[in-house]
């Protein structure tokens, strides 16, 4: 390694230390046009280089005016605050890069991810027959895990290509990238079936076994549902005990995605959530959203790692060529150059462990309930979430929620989103950052007042 990388390192030390310091100080970054980018922080690319010290200036200004997502008022995604024990495993992956692909590129980094997934697999009570990999992300873990339906269904697929009317099912209120995914793997999405949902936000289970029998009628070959852990707007848990029921009496593989709240495996307190988790064939669920590792970290289970490997594997002599397959976590994945996600996750698990965790998930709770109990005793809000969301859909005074949410970020105020459900739309305030405490909270709603107040 160039030695010029202590120089390196120590500037990055240097700008971790303004960037955290202000990220304290004033938790929001003021909005800069987007127009004006390019000229005001010297973002254009030149054919000369520039020194050292300029580029320290450049980035400082870039780094100050990116959005703070670990700042007190981000609110606005589903991931906010990074854990600093995952930071330092992070950092320590960039500097080692390895590729996730062979054990003789990535050594002992492969026991590290077998390790989580053996453990996540305990957690939701997979058997020994488990397998599983960490994506780049809960899209990619939705993916995979329709490819690997689709295999099992028609085997055929992997080879000759998709020729059946395979069609799928998942709840209209189900991330989007379960209806993007339908056109990469041939399925197509006029495929894909969305079910209706009750008020809270979850699969109507009678919906779905009414539209798969209609399907079945018409010639149809069923092969996946999606039940959502922890819906992206309303943090709604679809019924998976009765999904897994449908699933089984159709031959139907059932894919739980708790990308948003699937760390509530750790939770004892919340189990009930995810009754019935251990008869789904695959899960997934994102550290990086509630538990704070950087971005992305997903985890994603099947309950036979043989159908991961039948749809994931490939012969390449150039690659596999020492070691056995169970350790070259290539065979089981998507990518080839893969990044090394799990050392930033085991890092946080092995510095807090399981009971910790634990902890950071229940904090996550106790704070979403804390602002349901805020909003119910104030008239001038009106609540439209549940017991058992992290997230805290209302509105205020009947303000618009998109002129609210837009405005407070025009005006460097708070980051927070609006969402929709059925008819009503509103503005969503996401538990995911377990750094926040009671007080936190409360100032979220003390800035919306006052804005409020004085601007609206
Ligand atoms: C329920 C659900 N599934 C999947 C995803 C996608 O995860 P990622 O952003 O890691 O691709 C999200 C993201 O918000 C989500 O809420």
């Amino acid at each position: 390694m160039s030695e010029k990388l202590f120089d390196d390192l120590n500037t990055f030390n240097h700008l971790a230390k303004e960037i955290i310091l202000d990220c304290n100080k004033k938790g929001i970054s003021k909005k800069v046009k987007p127009t004006d980018l390019l000229k005001k922080f010297g973002i254009e690319l030149n054919n000369s280089g520039i020194s050292d010290n300029h580029l320290k200036e450049i980035l400082k200004e870039i780094a100050l005016h990116t959005p703070k997502t670990s700042g007190k008022l981000f609110f606005n995604q589903l991931f906010g605050g990074v854990n600093s024990k995952a930071v330092l495993g992070d950092l320590l992956a960039v500097l080692l890069n390895n590729s996730m692909a062979t054990y003789k590129i990535a050594g002992p980094m492969v026991e590290l991810e077998r390790e989580i997934l053996r453990k996540v697999a305990h957690l939701i009570s997979y058997p020994n027959t488990f397998g599983g990999t960490m994506p780049t992300g809960g899209s990619m873990s939705n993916f995979m895990a329709l490819v690997v339906a689709r295999d099992k269904k028609r085997p055929k697929t992997i080879q000759d290509g998709n020729t059946d009317r395979l069609v799928f099912y998942t709840s209209e209120n189900s991330h989007y990238s379960i209806g993007k995914n339908a056109s990469f793997c041939g399925i197509g999405r006029d495929n894909v079936r969305y079910i209706d949902t009750n008020e809270k936000g979850e699969m109507i289970s009678e919906k779905l076994s009414h539209t798969i029998q209609s399907d079945i009628k018409n010639g149809f070959i069923p092969f996946f549902v999606n039940a959502t852990l922890g819906t992206t707007v309303m943090g709604a848990t679809d019924p998976i005990n009765k999904i897994h029921k449908i699933c089984k009496n159709h031959n139907i593989w059932l894919h739980v995605d708790g990308a948003f709240a699937g760390s509530v495996i750790f939770s004892k307190k919340h189990k009930h959530l995810i009754k019935g988790i251990q008869h789904s064939d695959s899960f997934c669920f994102n550290p990086h959203k509630t538990l704070g590792t950087p971005l992305s970290t997903s985890v994603f289970l099947v309950k036979n790692k043989k159908d991961l490997y039948n749809s994931f594997s490939h012969k390449a002599d150039y690659l596999y060529q020492t070691d056995d397959n169970d350790y070259n976590l290539g065979q089981f994945s998507f990518e080839c150059g893969r990044r090394n996600n799990a050392l930033k996750f085991w890092t946080l698990w092995k510095s807090f462990g399981t009971e910790g965790i634990s902890e950071m998930v229940d904090q996550n709770y106790i704070l979403a309930s804390f602002a349901r109990d805020y909003i119910r005793s104030n008239s001038n809000y009106t609540l439209y979430s549940f017991e058992g969301s992290l997230s805290i859909c209302f509105n205020y005074k009947n303000i618009d929620p998109k002129l609210l949410c837009t405005e407070l970020y025009n005006n460097n105020k708070l980051m927070v989103g609006y969402g929709k459900h059925k008819e009503n739309e509103f503005v969503r305030l996401v538990s995911i950052n377990r750094e926040n405490t009671k007080e936190d909270i409360l100032n979220f709603f003390k800035v919306l007042e006052e804005f409020t107040e004085n601007n609206l």
